[in-house]
């Protein structure tokens, strides 16, 4: 199969490296040629520690998926998410003409640049994403596309993500390690956000959480765009440890006691249940109260949500988002999180499994998968061939990314 025609998202997450193939060929795409899905080392909360062991993870993953679509890759789309990613939205303008006249693609192209002037970014972060939101023409708010239309001044909003250039650049270095190529590095819950997210959801408002196993990443979507992009460290290994600590057991068999007995609620419980705790060092294994391991997931999960909520609601976006929020990540699968989140946050809930790409939708069906598949499809959207391969960091990468959002406007 040549260049071009599939597309290889790889998730380095803190738990797993997930690496999924699709073909995208005109008439058939998207569909799942492969994956790969190996435990990941050397990925703390989201952020490179270990090189040589990311590097390993990285090859396991990739191996599988080709071995499994008979795809070789040469690039991939890469997702990136630590505490360091944090977002800002910025709004630029352009004067049109002294009378109104027809808006040209170059005036777009101006407005949406001089919202990238002079940006007060942290020491040490870089763009990585800007992301033109909406439009407006003269007084007229929320226009997509203003190519066309008659105006004097243009004035644009654009959301601008960015993460600590140490972070990125430690990512590049184990992915070139490999050998491949990076077609783009693309925030987490934006990638997510593709693969579980509808479109009439983004215009009503909006809010993904993806629950991973070291972050819980958050995207929040108004009037069609994004509005808000975060990370909380906490995720799904904290429950672990939690779970670790308060019934003294190594974090193995919390894990294990998670998979198997974890909940976030006690609907449905009678009380008097009984988790077995297996035995780790060749005592009598343990009885504790089920009702006692609920608490102890409940506990961490609504605190994960109140900071997720917190983080939205001081950037001004918490409300109104009649979309409610949508879950996704590992985490997700814990189950009565849907009850519990709709408690804490009081918003309508729904679980986030991947759709749009077709195949085995056993593996799809995954809200862990949601940053994959996500992946996957966003390099079908946004990508372009000729980018492909050739991603740049700073403010020069990302801006030279734009051209694909200006690209599908002219579509
Ligand atoms: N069936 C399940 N029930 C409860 N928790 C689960 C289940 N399956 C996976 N998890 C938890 O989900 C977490 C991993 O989720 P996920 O695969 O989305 O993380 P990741 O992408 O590797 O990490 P991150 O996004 O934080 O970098 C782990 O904490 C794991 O224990
Ligand atoms: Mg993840």
């Amino acid at each position: 199969m040549g260049r071009g025609r599939y597309v290889a998202g790889i998730d380095v997450g803190s738990t797993k490296v997930c690496t999924v193939i699709a073909d995208v060929s005109e008439g058939v795409g998207p569909r799942l040629l492969g994956y790969g899905w190996v435990p990941s080392l050397g990925i703390q909360r989201g952020a490179v520690v270990d090189l040589e062991e990311v590097g390993r993870s990285l090859a396991d993953a990739i191996d599988q998926a080709e071995r499994s679509s008979g795809q070789k890759i040469d690039s991939a789309f890469f997702s990136i998410a630590d505490e360091h990613v944090s977002s800002f939205n910025r709004r630029g303008l352009v004067t049109v003409g002294a009378k109104p006249r027809a808006i040209t693609q170059s005036h777009v192209t101006r407005a949406v640049e001089s919202t990238t002037f002079a940006l007060d970014l942290e020491p040490g972060q870089e763009v990585i994403h800007f992301v033109p939101r909406s439009f407006c023409v003269d007084h007229r708010y929320h226009v997509q596309n203003p190519v066309g239309m008659q105006g004097n001044r243009l004035e644009v909003e654009t959301h601008v993500i960015s993460g600590a250039t140490t972070s990125i650049v430690n990512m590049m270095q184990a992915v070139h390690r490999h050998g491949l190529d990076i077609d783009e590095f693309v925030v987490s819950p934006l990638a997510a956000a593709e693969a579980v997210v509808t479109p009439e959801e983004r215009h009503a408002g909006v809010m993904l959480i993806d629950i991973g196993g070291g972050t819980t990443d958050i995207a929040v979507f108004t009037d069609g765009g994004i509005s808000f992009t975060g990370v909380v460290a906490m995720g799904g290994n904290q429950v672990t440890s939690d779970l670790a600590i308060g019934l003294r057991v190594p974090l193995s068999t919390a894990e294990q006691v998670k998979l198997q007995t974890g909940r976030c609620t006690d609907t449905g419980m009678h009380g008097d249940e009984t988790v077995v705790l297996p035995s780790f060092d060749g005592g009598v294994p343990e009885n504790v109260p089920l009702v006692f391991v609920t608490e102890i997931c409940q506990a961490r999960v609504e605190e994960i949500l109140e900071a997720v909520m917190d983080r939205v609601a001081a950037s001004g976006f918490a409300a109104p988002l009649p979309g409610g929020a949508v879950l996704t990540g590992g985490g997700a699968l814990l189950p009565g999180i849907v009850e519990l989140a709709r408690r804490t946050l009081d918003l309508p809930i729904r679980l986030g499994v991947p759709t749009g790409i077709a195949g085995s939708q056993e593996v799809l069906k995954n809200p862990a998968m949601a940053v994959g598949a996500g992946l996957v499809l966003w390099g079908m959207h946004n990508g372009h061939p000729e980018q492909r391969g050739r991603v740049g960091t700073g403010l020069h990468g990302a801006k030279r990314r734009l051209g694909t959002w200006f690209r599908q406007m002219a579509l």
